[in-house]
């Protein structure tokens, strides 16, 4: 049967890279595909939900006109696009690598090659999924992603807290099959709640399942 669980549903997400100019052909970003992010979009569309989606830059291939679909480049621009409908939202999902620091400027012209050293400043970029977090409802929930090399649930718990996560999904970086690029990943899952929930490494989309069947854990929901 078909689950309709999410039907009039509204449900943003946020996926893929950030890209942080540095002049006109060079960026800061990171190895994210859009791959887990999709895999949610998917779901919750399939659950019967209208799917909100920022991406950015992301090469993989998408029916965008099954959703609400608006392409972004910068954290900058993923943050305005997002904090525009945030308060109509059910579920807000930030699967997003957000570049953390952006490029102090971008250059007009391409930057020439001179000495054997160059030193580039870089500045604190907005972070999304604690700003939206600051003004959630009681009604709304967050999700949120981690990805850590060191003290992972540690890191992960810390997030949650600091950006009013209701659930957060940490990728288990040091498993092979898991995190970046690949098409299966292995998490864990925080909730506020303190509940706690391991997968096995599986396919990215039964990852995405795993975390929608998740939100009936989340008090605001029940
Ligand atoms: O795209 P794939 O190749 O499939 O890989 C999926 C993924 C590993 C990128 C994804 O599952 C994932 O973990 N995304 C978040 C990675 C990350 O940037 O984590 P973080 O620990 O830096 O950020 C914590 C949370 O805050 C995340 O929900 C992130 O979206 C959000 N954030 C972070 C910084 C910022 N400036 N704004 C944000 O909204």
């Amino acid at each position: 049967a078909i689950k309709t669980d999410f039907n009039g549903k509204k449900v943003m997400i946020t996926m893929g890279p950030t890209q942080e100019a540095l002049d006109p052909v060079r960026y800061i970003s990171n190895h994210s595909s859009g791959k887990m992010g999709l895999a949610l979009a998917n779901t919750f569309l399939s659950r019967g939900a209208e799917v909100f989606v920022f991406s950015g830059p992301i090469s993989l291939r998408v029916n965008k006109n099954s959703f609400h679909w608006q392409d972004v480049k910068s954290a900058k621009e993923m943050y305005m696009a997002s904090s525009e409908i945030h308060d109509q939202m059910d579920i807000c999902v930030f699967a997003a690598a957000v570049a953390d620091y952006a490029p102090a400027e971008i250059y007009p012209e391409k930057i020439k090659k001179s000495d054997s050293t160059l030193s580039i400043d870089l500045v604190k970029n907005v972070d999304i999924a604690a700003k939206l977090g600051a003004k959630k409802k009681h009604n709304q929930v967050h999700i949120g992603f981690a990805l850590e090399t060191e003290n992972e649930a540690e890191n992960a718990r810390r997030k949650l807290t600091k950006k009013n996560f209701d659930m957060i999904v940490l990728n288990s970086m040091k498993e092979s099959g898991a995190g970046f690029q690949l098409d299966t990943n292995k998490v864990h899952i925080f909730h506020a709640s303190g509940l706690t929930v391991e997968s096995d490494i599986a396919p990215k989309n039964q990852i995405a399942s795993l975390i929608v069947d998740q939100i009936k854990n989340i008090p605001v929901w029940i």
